[in-house]
């Protein structure tokens, strides 16, 4: 077996080993898209993602942690005025939609202005699910999937 071989071996063992942890009955699989943080204007920011949950069973996303703030939320959006919520339920076989004029990720207090084409790197909390590390890609103030 040369090198390459092994290495082949070993990545598929890796992956197997993680279907098997996440398929059991009774567990959520949840899968992060469509992320993106419009570029801050102030020293505020809001992220948007899409979380699918591919399992038979909900989970709730309850908190964010990220290098660019200590102080990250996850806000709702009503009749246009966001409020604090301690999480957002993702429905089995469902999916969380975190977009632009309904809920979003917070971030207060940034450390830095993160630019466009830059990342950002948060880490989502689940309920019972592990957690999901994203690279938020930054796109310009104005950016808006659903609208283009
Ligand atoms: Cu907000």
């Amino acid at each position: 077996m040369n090198r390459r071989t092994a290495v082949a071996g070993a990545l598929a063992l890796t992956t197997g080993l993680a279907l098997t942890a996440c398929s059991p009955d009774g567990v959520p699989q949840l899968e992060v898209t469509g992320a993106f943080m419009p570029q801050p204007v102030s020293d505020m920011a809001a992220g948007f993602l899409l979380v699918r949950n591919n399992g038979d069973v909900t989970d709730r996303l309850t908190s964010v942690t990220s290098s660019l703030s200590d102080d990250v939320s996850i806000h709702e959006t009503k009749d246009r005025t966001m409020r604090m919520v301690t999480s957002f339920e993702v429905p089995a076989g469902g999916e969380l939609d975190l977009e632009r004029g309904g809920n979003h990720i917070m971030f207060t207090d940034l450390k830095q202005q993160p630019k466009r084409g830059e990342t950002v790197s948060v880490e989502l909390h689940f309920e019972k699910a592990d957690p999901i590390k994203v690279d938020i890609p930054v796109k310009e103030t104005t950016y808006n999937p659903k609208k283009q």
